[in-house]
């Protein structure tokens, strides 16, 4: 079943910024869908169109068959969304932010209860019941969050960039965090993330957008298989190593600005091994000092700046 089909959507704020350009997107019902673009692609503005918080100016979003035109009411009692800020009291306890949150959606007490014992132990949140919630890491507040985002049932839950700014330890939790969320609980996941990495790991699909629509979508696997090429990857010592032999080696195979990648120059390879032996006899005859060169497979992040022409922030 498709939980939320979204057709030529298009946003124009009061401003004249358009933010969704006629975008078209569908998603299928239990999967986890990560929404992946640089900055100002609309990403947020989307979540706040299909969480029925922004009404788009074109275009039509059914979510579970339910048209958010006219049934947005409907809509918010089935949803839920986590945003940026966490919308938990510090000031109240770990229980009390949660039958406080099942209150909100008239959850009878009895079962409140219940479902907070599921959800705490579900979640591992056990251990931190003896401590006040403002001593909570950013990492656990933002799965407390989760967790209270839970109490509702909720048929799609929303989150905005879930583990911007986490370590990676605390990144990896709420990656657990958010498969146990699909798989104990069959919620339909739809969240936005700057990490390829991130989107690798949890999606069943992915859809990479750009300037308010959607530039390819499909599984992690079928995103790689759309750069074919095997890709040249050549190592600097630092960066400006990068940069100072980039303008020169122009000329001695095909390079585009966005191939140079911080301290590596990354490219397609347009012409296979003769590519690879004339770049490396010019590093080789001009004593330049790099740390490796190699053909390499094409990565998510490869696939992302192909698509969007920018750099994806890179995963600490
Ligand atoms: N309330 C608003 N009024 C006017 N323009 C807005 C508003 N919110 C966003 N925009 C503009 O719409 C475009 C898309 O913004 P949006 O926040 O949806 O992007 P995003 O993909 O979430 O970016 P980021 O990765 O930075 O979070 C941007 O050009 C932004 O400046
Ligand atoms: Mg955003």
């Amino acid at each position: 079943m498709i939980a939320i089909r979204v057709k030529d959507l298009v946003k124009k704020y009061k401003n004249g910024v358009q933010a969704l350009d006629g975008l078209t997107l569908t998603v299928n019902e239990g999967e986890i869908f990560s929404l992946l673009g640089p900055n100002g692609a609309g990403k947020s503005t989307l979540i706040n169109v299909l969480t029925t918080f922004l009404r788009p100016t074109s275009g039509s979003v059914i979510l579970f068959g339910k048209d958010a035109a006219h049934e947005a009411a409907a809509i918010r009692t089935q949803i839920s969304c986590v945003a940026q800020r966490t919308s938990i009291d510090s000031h109240l306890s770990l229980t009390e932010n949660m039958m406080f949150q099942s209150r909100l959606y008239r959850v009878p007490k009895p079962e409140a209860q219940n479902r907070m014992k599921s959800l705490i132990s579900c979640f591992g949140l056990e251990r931190y019941l003896k401590y006040p919630v403002s001593s909570y890491s950013g990492g656990v507040k933002r799965r407390l969050d989760i967790a209270l985002n839970m109490m509702s049932k909720p048929k799609v839950l929303f989150l905005d960039e879930p583990t911007v700014g986490m370590d990676i330890q605390s990144r990896m939790a709420m990656w657990d965090m958010v498969k146990k969320i699909r798989n104990d609980f069959g919620t339909t996941i739809f969240l936005t993330t700057h990490y390829l990495e991130e989107a690798d790991q949890l999606s069943d699909t992915i859809c990479i957008m750009k300037n308010g629509k959607e530039v390819l979508q499909g599984s992690p696997n079928a995103l790689r298989e759309y750069l074919r090429q095997d890709m040249l990857k050549i190592n600097f010592p630092s960066k400006e190593e990068a940069r100072n032999s980039f303008e020169p080696l122009k000329s001695v195979i095909e390079l585009k600005e966005s191939d140079l990648r911080h301290d590596k120059i990354i490219t397609s390879l347009k012409n296979g091994h003769v590519d690879l032996e004339k770049a490396n006899r010019w590093l080789l005859e001009h004593d330049i000092p790099f740390l490796g060169i190699e053909i390499m497979q094409p990565t998510l992040e490869d696939v992302f700046i192909r698509l969007t022409g920018e750099d994806a922030k890179e995963a600490s």
